[in-house]
């Protein structure tokens, strides 16, 4: 029983999925929110009776005041945006003083960082991934090549100082020779990032311990996904990925609670699918569904602002991000936004070279190869806006509910009808898992 007192959610698809909602609305049965990789680049947006809060680097759980959040070792953390956001959260009267505590393993991201991206993602004859150009990816290099500077060395002056010049020396050569791009101040970054480390060391502390001292004490701890699992650095549309490992498994490895003590996985997915940024996406649609969708579902990034592709419904995507998860519980998003769509094609297996399979393939022109095999669902043509009990929804949305259940292997927990934090229906079964 101890086991079910923690559970991963995350992203199914490519990110955005309505996790800031979900979270939002389970956090009510935890005491504990934990983010546990990615930074800045994620966006997750909560919203409650028409107040709206976008979080990027804080777990949504702190929008609840007894509720602890954590941002775990796995995160790469940008103190400014952190500062920012947490100076955001108190002007709209949240307090977040003693609820908020950040690792002090967890890597630091730098002016440098975004340097170099920018000028990777804009020079000429690379590869563009589309990237959010929160320097979310040169972090992660650092970290992998034993580069980098983590939290509790950033509160550590004279190793601040030590860390700074050496990499805007190192930093500011490679830009300047491959990017022709001009240099860094290392005297003005320890200034402003020492400063920073002053404001950020309240936060700071052993969240490993912490967590797992929470769970020993009987409390029920959540671990919020960040991006989703397509575009997890192992398992995702390599390269068209983010750095960080998004999948369920980050959260063992992005906070020190080990894989013995996660209850469940829950993963989050629209009733269709989106993506921002470059990369192969199957069931993209390319007509005026999609402008549809985008308008309904207001269809723009939460973080920079671009659109989003929209795409149909991709099941051997969601099976296979299933298995990478062990996923037991979906929740399904943005039912309302396909209130007016008179029919719903389902992509239900790939064809490639001629072959029905189910594989999702390895290599982006795997990816070029696939033709999708749609069956087209009944749409509802009636608003499910707001409706709160799964017997209200009109029949042809609960058939395409229990299709989806059916074709993708895992349990539907949830399913929400609208942003705000009422209008989310909750599965009887799954309501005695949360109470448990
Ligand atoms: P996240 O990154 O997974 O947290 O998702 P985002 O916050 O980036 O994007 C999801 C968007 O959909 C946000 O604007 C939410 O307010 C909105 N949203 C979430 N669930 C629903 C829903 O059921 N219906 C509608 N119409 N919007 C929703
Ligand atoms: P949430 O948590 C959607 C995408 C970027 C880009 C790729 C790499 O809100 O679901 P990065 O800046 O991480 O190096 O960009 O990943 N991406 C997201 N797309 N939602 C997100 O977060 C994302 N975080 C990163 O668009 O394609
Ligand atoms: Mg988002």
């Amino acid at each position: 029983m101890t086991q079910r007192r923690s559970a991963v959610i995350l992203g199914a698809q490519w990110g955005d999925e309505g996790k800031g909602k979900i979270v939002d609305v389970l956090s009510e049965h935890f005491d504990v929110v934990a983010r546990y990789a990615g930074g800045h680049n994620a966006g997750h947006t909560v919203i409650i009776s028409g107040k709206k809060f976008v979080l990027q680097l804080i777990p949504c759980g702190v929008l609840r005041p007894e509720c602890v959040g954590v941002i775990g070792n796995g995160v790469v953390l940008d103190p400014m945006a952190f500062l920012s956001e947490v100076r955001k959260l108190r002007e709209a009267g949240l307090p977040v003083n003693d609820q908020l505590f950040v690792s002090n393993r967890a890597q630091v991201i730098l002016p440098y960082h975004r340097m170099i991206e920018l000028a990777a993602e804009t020079a000429p004859g690379r590869m563009t991934i589309g990237t959010t150009r929160r320097g979310i990816g040169p972090a992660y290099e650092d970290k992998i090549h034993r580069n980098g500077l983590r939290v509790v060395d950033l509160l550590n002056p004279s190793l601040l100082r030590t860390h700074i010049n050496n990499a805007c020396h190192e930093k500011n050569t490679i830009a300047h020779a491959l990017f022709g791009t001009e240099p860094l101040d290392p005297k003005q970054m320890y200034e402003d990032y020492a400063r920073a480390a002053e404001q950020l060391a309240p936060f700071v502390t052993d969240t490993a311990a912490l967590l797992n001292g929470a769970l020993r004490d009987g409390k029920r701890v959540m671990f919020e996904g960040a991006q989703g699992a397509l575009l997890d650095i192992d398992h995702g549309t390599y390269p068209f990925v983010t750095s960080s490992s998004a999948t369920a498994g980050g959260a063992v490895t992005g906070t020190g609670v080990g894989p013995t003590r996660i209850g469940t996985v829950i993963g989050v997915t629209k009733a269709y699918v989106t993506r921002v940024g470059e990369g192969p996406f199957p069931t993209e649609i390319n007509d005026s569904s999609a402008e549809l969708l985008r308008a309904r579902g207001q269809e723009y990034g939460a973080v920079t602002g671009r659109p989003r592709r929209c795409g149909w419904l991709d099941l051997p995507l969601l099976r296979y991000s299933n298995m990478i998860n062990g996923t037991e519980w979906l929740v399904v998003t943005k039912m309302d936004v396909m209130d007016e769509c008179a029919e719903i094609p389902v992509c239900t297996h790939y064809k490639i070279n001629g072959k029905l399979t189910d594989s999702v393939p390895a290599d982006i022109r795997g990816f070029d190869a696939i033709e999708p095999v749609y069956t087209t669902l009944t749409g509802w043509g009636s608003s499910t806006e707001g409706i709160t009990a799964y017997d209200e929804l009109p029949a042809a949305a609960r058939a395409y509910l229990e299709f989806l259940e059916r074709e993708s292997g895992a349990k539907i927990g949830m399913v929400s009808t609208g942003p705000d934090r009422d209008q989310t229906i909750t599965m009887p079964g799954f309501a005695e898992v949360l109470s448990a």
